[in-house]
């Protein structure tokens, strides 16, 4: 039988703590009208002292596994996709896969930052359709909060930033079903890696974390926030075109469209452009922030929640972020 990747079940962990827009304003000079209107972002979580990034993540995963009607043990391979590593090394994958009992299955961490979740899609449907596995789940995990400068110096970064994880169960189907994985398309442009990124700690240092990185800021992330902008709404429209041009499917055929969450008016400029009607867009960024690569499992898996997503129906999904990286996947929904 000839075999595709299906997503059997979906899930979620995001803090409980709510750190609104009002709060941000008592650590920096900023004001909850700057942010929303800028962003559409009225609050986020972040998590209290002592949760762990693999705290989001199994409790994404446990509810993914319920979900799909299975137990950890169903599982062949762990991909994570992060940008904010509990630690150093080993990967992020390593702590979930402890903490969820995952015997001696592999696993792996991915790092394609706001695109990581679909990165790790193409990665998982790859090796099912391959033969190799038959299982694999697919983990966007973050934990910002603890990164940022939470002062008027970092306020541009922080305001947008959220802490939260999704995943999904990637299985494989016979092909005849009609259902999984359509097509994934993914892109990066690495000459654009300094306009969106984390400079220290650095290997290319001569000592990887010194004084010096703290007090000239270098340990917080940075962005050009225009530049990035304007790459957004160009490549997510062209990378979901292609996407469905892969699969000879037409705009108007896709029932549901989940963009990568990272500012509101991003998503409403590619919307535009492509005159894509809001009832078939969802967008969470309101509640929940910038989650990176946990931004897309965690819409699905709250489409799935309110069932916005049907047996048969056409699942459209892109991202953009640092990297520059950029892709976009298409689904048949069952
Ligand atoms: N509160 C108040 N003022 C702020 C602020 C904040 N949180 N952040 C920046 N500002 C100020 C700037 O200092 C600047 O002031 P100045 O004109 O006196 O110099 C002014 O607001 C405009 O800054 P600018 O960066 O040009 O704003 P912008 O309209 O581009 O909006 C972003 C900033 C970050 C919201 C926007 O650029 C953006 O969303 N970019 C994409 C970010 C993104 O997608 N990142 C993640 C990708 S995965």
């Amino acid at each position: 039988m000839t075999v595709r990747s299906r997503i059997a079940g979906t899930g979620m962990g995001v803090p409980s703590r709510v750190v609104t827009n009002a709060d941000l304003t008592q650590w920096m000079d900023t004001s909850e009208e700057w942010i929303e209107q800028r962003t559409g972002i009225r609050e986020r979580r972040w998590i209290e002292p002592g949760q762990k990034p693999s705290d989001l993540a199994r409790e994404a995963t446990l509810q993914a596994l319920a979900d799909a009607e299975l137990e950890v043990r169903d599982l062949d391979c762990i991909l994570l996709a992060t940008l904010s590593a509990e630690h150093d090394f080993p990967g992020t994958s390593f702590f979930l896969h402890e903490a969820i009992d995952a015997g001696e299955i592999p696993c792996i961490d991915l790092r394609a930052q706001c695109s990581g979740f679909l990165y790790g899609l193409q990665m998982a449907d790859a090796l099912i359709v391959a033969g190799r596995y038959r299982r694999v789940l697919v983990v966007g995990c973050e934990v910002h909060s603890t990164g940022l400068d939470i002062s008027t110096a970092g306020r541009d970064v922080t305001v947008i930033f959220g802490d939260g994880a999704g995943a999904v169960v990637l299985e494989a189907v016979d092909e005849a079903a009609g259902t999984g994985v359509l097509s994934v398309r993914l892109h990066a442009e690495g000459k654009h890696a300094r306009r969106l990124w984390l400079e220290a700690p650095s290997s290319a240092a001569p000592q990887r974390v010194c004084q010096e990185m703290i007090d000239d800021r270098r340990i917080y992330p940075s962005m050009d926030g225009r530049f990035v902008f304007k790459h957004a709404v160009t490549r997510m429209p062209e990378v979901l075109m292609e996407t469905l041009d892969a699969a000879s499917v037409k705009l108007d055929e896709v029932d549901l469209f989940l963009f990568h969450q990272a500012n509101l008016r991003i998503n409403e400029a590619v919307a535009q452009k492509l005159e894509i009607p809001a009832s078939k867009l969802m967008n969470n960024i309101q509640r929940l922030g910038n989650c990176s690569a946990g931004a897309l499992p965690i819409l699905l898996a709250e489409a799935s929640r309110e069932g916005r997503l049907e047996k048969g129906q056409l699942v459209s999904l892109t991202a953009f972020g640092s990297g520059f990286t950029w892709g976009s996947a298409l689904l048949r929904w069952g």
